[in-house]
Order: structure tokens, then C-alpha cells, then sequence
């Protein structure tokens, strides 16, 4: 399906929803106060339709069953299971090592705890290179297998094509433009990237190609904002300032359990990183001293 159709039956579906709007929404505040209602699915022309609706869109990444039910409670509007997982979960120090397999294994698990954002999963490298079939057949993999809608893919005017033929196949896909971290051997590192016309090409081209929404990674906030004027579907910034239609972030980075120095663009919500060392710290001592387990949690 094409982008004018995703958007033509998100108009429809417009006239339906209801989007949760910023300070009248029940699952706004912490845990405790969640909601026990079960909620709509997001779609993904609902998320298209959340730009003309003037709604920021929340994006976080999950690797795990555990931690995407806990952030789908949240109302986060999507899920990402991106291919950082190779990072933060596996301790590359780039995002090219983690498989497809391991990914389908991961995606699995979050579309397994996830009632109410949508799904997208990263393609990993370098899967969107194969040709046609093949690249339909791993992104297809990934939609059949883990119940998750949408796929990502690091793309621009130059993967118009791969875009256009997934999007063929019934498979959605959010573009990513920017720094592209995959191609982090050609660029030479995790770098800004600057190059206005090149940027906003790349934009335009994803969106003519039908991508549902754009990922803007680690560019400067000016161009940010005219590629959000320029298309009609969501970008989801990563770096690149406070005027997309939305802003994604790394779990791990969010929750402060990142190991390494946290990146410029990045910020930490909570001290994930010592609540766990020092409960970890309490327990070893526990154990030294004793004192675990106690009469409680020992069987007459
Ligand atoms: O892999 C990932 O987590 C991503 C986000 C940083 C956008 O691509």
C-alpha cells in the first residue's frame, strides 16, 4: 500500500479516534496510576494521522517481553526494537553484528508483551542490500513471525526502491535518514551529518517511496525542522531537535543503564545503573552475612 492510501484511510479512521492529547490523559503520570482499561491498538495510519493532529509521538526502545509490556503501560504511542539491541544488549560496539534471527528472537518477545503501541523492528545490516525477494522475504519474516506491524530501514533517495517494494508487499516501512549508523565504516563514525539537500532529499524520496514516517538520527535542529514542514508523515527525531513530530531514545540510555559515557543527544531519566548495582550490593552482603535467606523465605 502506498502512502496516499495509508493516508487516505487514516482520514477516515480520523473521524473515530480519539488520540490521547497531552495533560488529559489517564496513564500520563507514574505506574501507579495506570489505567486498567484496555486500549486501542496504534495502527499504522493512525500514527501518520498523529502529525496532522498536532500529537508529539513517543517512541522508546525494547529488547524484551519485561521491558515492553512495562513501557506499552506507559502509552508510548510506538515501540522500536532497533537494531541498537547489538549494542546495548550485546555489547557490540556497533550495530552491525546482530542477525536476523536474533532480531525475529527479540521482535518475537516484544510483540509477545505489547497490547497497545505499534511495533517496528529494525532490518538489520545488511538485509535491505539482498535483492527484491530476498529483502521481502526478511521483512516479511519479520512481520509474520512476531506480531509486530512495521519495519525500519536505514534509508534515503538511495533505498527509494527497497522502500517502494516493501511497501508493495504490504510491509510498512519508517525510513531513517541522517546518521545512519550502519554505515558507520563509510562515514567513519557516529558523526552529525549536515548536508541540508542531501537530508532533505532523502526525506522527500522515502515519503514519494511510501515510507509511513521518517527517523531523523543526529542532525541539526534547523534542518530537522524543514524536513517536518516538507513532508506529511511523522518524523521521529533522535538528535535532531524539538520540532520533529516526534522524539525516539535507546531504553537503556533513558533509564541511565548505559555504561559508556551517555551520548550528547540522549537523556537520562532515571539511575537505572545504581538502583541495580546497589540491590545487587545488598544482596551479595546479605548472603556473606546470613542474613538471606531469612525465616521468610525458608520452608518448614
Ligand atoms: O536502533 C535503534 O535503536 C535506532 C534508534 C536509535 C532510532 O535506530
Amino acid at each position: 500500500m502506498r502512502f496516499d492510501d495509508y493516508f487516505a484511510n487514516a482520514m477516515v479512521r480520523a473521524r473515530d479516534v480519539k488520540f490521547p492529547r497531552p495533560g488529559h490523559h489517564p496513564n500520563q503520570g507514574t505506574v501507579g496510576q495506570m489505567s486498567m482499561h484496555k486500549k486501542k491498538r496504534v495502527t499504522v495510519p493512525d500514527f501518520v494521522e498523529m502529525k496532522s493532529a498536532g500529537h508529539k509521538i513517543t517512541v522508546l526502545t525494547a529488547y524484551d517481553y519485561t521491558m515492553a509490556s512495562l513501557l506499552d503501560s506507559t502509552d508510548v504511542e510506538a515501540i522500536l526494537v532497533g537494531d541498537s539491541m547489538s549494542m546495548v544488549v550485546q555489547g557490540h560496539s556497533n550495530t552491525l553484528p546482530v542477525t536476523l534471527d536474533e532480531t525475529i528472537y527479540h521482535a518475537e518477545m516484544v510483540g509477545r508483551a505489547v497490547e497497545h503501541a505499534l511495533v517496528i523492528v529494525d532490518i538489520p545490516f545488511p538485509y535491505c542490500f539482498l535483492d527484491s525477494p530476498k529483502v521481502i522475504e526478511s521483512a516479511g519474516r519479520i512481520l509474520k513471525e512476531t506480531r509486530c506491524q512495521a519495519v525500519k530501514l536505514e534509508s534515503g533517495a538511495d533505498m527509494a526502491d527497497v522502500i517502494g517494494t516493501l511497501v508493495s508487499a504490504g510491509i510498512p516501512v519508517m525510513a531513517h535518514v541522517g546518521l545512519r549508523p550502519q554505515n558507520v565504516h563509510v562515514i567513519g563514525g557516529f558523526k552529525v551529518q549536515r548536508d541540508q539537500d542531501q537530508l532533505m532529499q532523502d526525506a522527500l524520496a522515502a515519503e514519494k517511496a511510501g515510507a509511513f514516517s521518517i527517523v531523523l538520527e543526529c542532525i541539526p535542529a534547523r534542518i530537522a525542522r524543514d524536513i517536518t514542514m516538507a513532508v506529511e508523515i511523522p518524523t521521529i527525531g533522535i538528535g535532531a531537535g524539538v520540532d520533529c513530530d516526534g522524539q525516539v531514545l535507546v531504553v537503556n540510555d533513558m533509564l541511565g543503564l548505559t555504561s559508556d559515557k551517555l551520548p550528547q543527544h540522549a537523556k537520562a531519566y532515571a539511575d537505572l545503573k545504581t538502583t541495580i548495582t546497589d540491590a545487587a550490593i545488598r544482596f551479595r552482603n546479605d548472603v556473606r552475612g546470613g542474613m538471606f535467606p531469612s525465616d521468610e523465605q525458608t520452608f518448614e
